[in-house]
């Protein structure tokens, strides 16, 4: 396809200049251009924006340059492109600047246009983008929740259908309060099936027997969880590193104290980044956009309205303001 180009007329700077400057310094230029000139509807406020706010080195993701905008997923309007892929009017969603309006390049940004308009377009910030689908949990497992507040904990057991939650911030031992919902689960689960000593005594009647048969963590909350984690996973349990949250904020990082577990339960432990998943996303937007429009999604947003608000909303993350997908609102289009 003959690439469109975008006609960029600008003034540049022929060469230093002593004295007076004189027009003949400067020229004008006609230079084609494949940019696409983005209006930035809602920006997505994630965790790990918080790394790029440090010097990284080594890492999959590049640090923010100070003096420049913060970027993120966000998803905008095209007002014009040279970018024979976008037309003028479009919606889009990718990497863009926490700017009203960016100039980007389609492939840098990773922009996609959104065909389907019929949900929310604030969604293409959370559960539609590439990033989000890392999160889906798994349909088939029971799965055991921590908040960091009661509002958030009754969310996690009586809207999104998990099967226990309990407050992190409330526990004094996150071993023991991962152990105890697990056989809350266990004792509930043999109460309907009506058979009450099924798993109890397959390890010396001792509670391991029984959660054994349940953990099998995602840990993307690092630290003292995930050290809980490795001590209750089931034997040959697996668990994909997706994150450390509680670590981000921290002068020094806490460490993992229970790596042990992993040779005497045989555990795999794999870092997992969403990206090199990026293949799959076609096939999850076919999966989760019936199921949205079914109803048969739960989906909690917290939107902050105004660009002015943003900072805000992303240091709120940090503090558990956010009750729900934080999205800041820009512009309504
Ligand atoms: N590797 C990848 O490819 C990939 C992809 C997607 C996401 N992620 C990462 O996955 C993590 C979760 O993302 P998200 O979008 O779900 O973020 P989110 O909506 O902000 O959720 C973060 C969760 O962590 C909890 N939390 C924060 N500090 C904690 C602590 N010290 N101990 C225990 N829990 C704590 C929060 O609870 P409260 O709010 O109640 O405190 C909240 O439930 C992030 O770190 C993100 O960067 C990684």
């Amino acid at each position: 396809m003959a690439e469109k180009m975008m006609n960029n007329k600008h003034i540049i700077l022929k060469h230093y200049v002593e004295g007076y400057p004189k027009e003949s310094d400067m020229e004008f230029k006609n230079k084609g251009s494949n940019v696409v000139i983005l209006k930035n509807l809602y920006l997505s406020c994630d965790p790990y924006m918080r790394n790029r706010m440090s010097k990284l080195e080594g890492s999959y993701i590049q640090s923010f340059t100070p003096g420049y905008p913060i970027t993120g997923y966000g998803v905008s309007k095209v007002l014009k492109s040279g970018d024979s892929n976008f037309q003028e009017g479009d919606l889009v969603w990718g990497m863009t600047g926490w700017e009203e309006y960016s100039i980007v390049t389609a492939t840098q940004s990773g922009l996609f246009k959104i065909h389907d308009k019929n949900v929310p377009l604030f969604y293409y910030t959370g559960i539609l983008d590439n990033y989000y689908f890392a999160g889906m949990p798994g349909m088939t497992a029971y799965v055991v929740g921590s908040a960091g507040t009661k509002e958030k904990v009754d969310l996690l057991k009586n809207k999104f259908g998990f099967d226990e939650a309990f407050n992190y911030k409330e526990e004094k031992d996150l071993v023991a309060a991962l152990k105890r919902e697990a056989v809350r689960i266990v004792l509930e689960e043999e109460r309907l099936c009506g058979k009450l000593t099924s798993h109890f005594g397959t390890e010396s009647g001792s509670v391991k027997g029984v959660l054994k048969t349940f953990f099998n963590s995602n840990p993307n909350v690092g630290g003292k969880m995930l050290d809980a984690v490795l001590v209750n996973m089931k034997l040959c349990g697996r668990i994909a590193v997706c994150e450390m949250i509680s670590q981000y904020n921290l002068e020094k990082t806490e460490g993992v104290h229970n790596l042990f577990c992993l040779i005497t339960k045989r555990i795999r432990m794999e870092g997992f980044l969403v990206s090199d998943h990026y293949h799959l996303y076609p096939k999850y937007l076919e999966m989760i956009i019936p199921q949205i429009k079914g109803g048969n999604v739960v989906y909690v947003l917290d939107i902050a309205e105004g660009f002015e608000n943003a900072p805000n909303a992303l240091v709120g993350l940090f503090y558990g303001c956010n009750v729900g997908k934080q999205v800041v609102m820009v512009s309504r289009e």
